[in-house]
């Protein structure tokens, strides 16, 4: 995906007058005319990443992963909203709460992913285009976690790239939210 430039930064400093903000408003990620919000949600034991199992989850942190993630949706023109908790209930009032203003949402429900149905139907509920990411390779590991509860419901699923998983499923979110944006 080619890079984009961050229409906040556009128009500003050493961007001034140069090509940056001569690109048409149609680079930008846009849906309906704002700037597109994309949820970045994770579930329990992510705040632990950095001490969890490197072999699975690799070995950066949660914090870490979050900057490279907002860093890549700036560059893509899209905005992010990141939450992590270790409840479902906090995670549910979370996406219920920010679903009025947003597009579309990442999701590593960790352990939830097995059997988390009351995540699952407030993932449904919002009616967003929904991937759910993975650090590990679900399909490699212990046979109860093969079975994912909210993949029937999500666009897709991205497992076993560590937290490269994260921004291959942003760029794909906006490129899908793009593409059915047009007429
Ligand atoms: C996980 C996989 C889950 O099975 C596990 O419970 C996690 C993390 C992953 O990112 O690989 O906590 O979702």
């Amino acid at each position: 995906m080619p890079q984009m430039p961050d229409p906040d930064r556009a128009g500003q400093g050493q961007n001034r007058g140069a090509g940056l903000n001569s690109y048409p408003e149609t680079f930008y990620a846009k849906v309906a005319g704002t700037k597109m919000k994309i949820l970045v949600v994770h579930g329990p034991n992510l705040n632990l990443l950095g001490h969890r199992d490197a072999s699975h989850y690799g070995r950066q942190t949660l914090a870490e992963i979050d900057a490279l993630v907002q860093k890549r949706a700036r560059e893509l023109g899209a905005k992010v909203a990141t939450f992590q908790s270790n409840s479902e209930g906090a995670l549910i009032d979370f996406i219920q709460k920010e679903r009025p203003d947003s597009q579309g949402i990442i999701i590593n429900p960790g352990a939830y992913t097995h059997y988390g149905l009351a995540l699952r139907d407030a993932l449904a509920d919002t009616g967003l285009p929904i991937i759910e990411v993975h650090l590990s390779n679900i399909h490699a590991r212990e046979g109860w976690r093969r079975h994912s509860v909210i993949a029937p419901i999500a666009r897709g699923q991205i497992s076993g790239l560590k937290g490269q998983g994260y921004i291959a499923a942003l760029e794909a979110l906006v490129a899908l939210l793009q593409e059915e944006e047009k007429p």
